[in-house]
């Protein structure tokens, strides 16, 4: 991208935080946005119960508005924390000298960890990660979930500019088939200072401000879960629109593809499974169902009763019909429209399976 371009494109703060980070199946924030003017004003809520990393979210809270959502992954949550609430520059910076003289203390460690670890990332890199991993109390406090969120950005990528051997940035190969791929083309990790390389995104990413207007609240955990805690005592206002995108029946479980950042949040050294919520790509056709029916019937004491509900999904047919079943169960007085599109060119949904990716996905409208 020419140098003017970039400048046009990343010209604003909200442009340059709407992309933390990588993650599979997110909206376009054109999208969100577009969706967020249309149907609703400035002070109204926007409720996301399937937030991933908040772009529906970080929609309304750019347009005056204030988004309330919930996401079970970890990964998507810090990065909704961090896009929401962003600590101040000068904090963030703090946070990364702090690590870099910390990583020392990470030396033992480092050599103690499994083989993929020393094939992907070099020696400071593996001990500035643990450091990052130790201390960083990213469930609590802005600064940390804001650093974290940064460093899970280029935690792998492309082996130029990532602080990783060569792996795709939104979803991490499994540690034996990356140790195997690495070995036959003959690639080494990048050597990288992690502090200087962090402290070039950071000033990137903060060249143009922060948005941190505090109009916006992601909650970790099972939608599920907290939506029928919620039932007895709904937050204070009431959304306009309910904007989500569930996950897709049978494509992933969002976790796996994950493990590598969910390794720095503090998870297992090798991919695993998640519990029960998300198990199996949501393949369990019941499960599935149950899963849908209970969260849109559950969403509606938290809605306005002229909201708007907008959900977009995979076209295809078992999840098509599972969500007009949920929708229309949940919502039996409101008007259901759909609205079939072909997916965007920047997706990572191919990663995943072909046939999405001909069908493409579409997006429900209920008033
Ligand atoms: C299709 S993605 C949504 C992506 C989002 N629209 C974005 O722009 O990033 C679905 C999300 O639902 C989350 N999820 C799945 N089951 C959940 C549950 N029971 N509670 C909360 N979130 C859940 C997944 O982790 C995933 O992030």
């Amino acid at each position: 991208m020419k140098a003017e371009t970039q400048e046009s494109r990343y010209g604003t703060a909200a442009s340059r935080w709407a992309g933390v980070g990588p993650y599979y199946a997110m909206f376009p924030v054109s999208f969100a946005t577009a969706a967020v003017k249309e149907h609703t004003k400035p002070g109204d809520c926007v409720f996301d119960p399937f937030a991933g990393r908040a772009t529906s979210l970080f929609a309304a809270a750019s347009e005056g508005r204030i988004g309330l959502g919930i996401e079970i992954n970890p990964v998507g949550w810090v990065y909704g924390k961090a896009k929401l609430q962003t600590a101040e520059r000068e904090h963030v910076e703090e946070r990364i000298r702090w690590l870099g003289t910390s990583a020392k203390n990470y030396r033992a460690a480092a050599k103690e960890l499994p083989q993929f670890f020393h094939s992907c990332f070099c020696a400071d890199v593996q001990e500035f990660l643990l450091a990052a991993r130790g201390l960083l109390n990213w469930r609590r406090t802005k600064a940390d979930w804001t650093t974290m969120a940064l460093l899970m950005i280029d935690l792998h990528g492309k082996r130029e500019s990532a602080l990783s051997n060569q792996m795709r940035q939104t979803k991490a190969m499994s540690p034996q088939y990356a140790i195997g791929w690495w070995k036959g083309r003959d690639l080494s990790p990048p050597e990288r200072d992690p502090v200087e390389f962090m402290l070039k995104k950071v000033k990137w990413r903060f060249a143009k401000g922060r948005l941190d207007s505090g109009s916006g609240h992601i909650y970790l955990g099972d939608c599920q879960i907290i939506l029928s805690r919620w039932e007895n005592q709904p937050p204070e206002t009431k959304a306009k629109l309910l904007l989500t995108s569930p996950p897709y029946h049978g494509v992933t479980n969002y976790f796996y593809d994950q493990w590598l950042r969910l390794w720095l949040l503090g998870g297992p050294e090798k991919p695993q499974s998640p519990g029960d919520a998300c198990k199996r790509k949501f393949e369990n056709k019941q499960h599935y169902v149950g899963m849908l029916r209970h969260v849109f019937a559950k969403s509606k004491s938290l809605l306005k009763r002229n909201a708007v509900v907008h959900v977009r999904t995979d076209a295809r047919q078992f999840t098509r019909e599972a969500t007009i079943e949920a929708l229309e169960l949940a919502f039996p007085r409101k008007k259901l429209r759909s609205e079939k599109h072909s997916l965007p060119d920047f997706t990572q949904t191919s990663l995943f399976d072909s046939e999405l990716e001909t069908k493409g996905e579409i997006d429900f409208v209920m008033w």
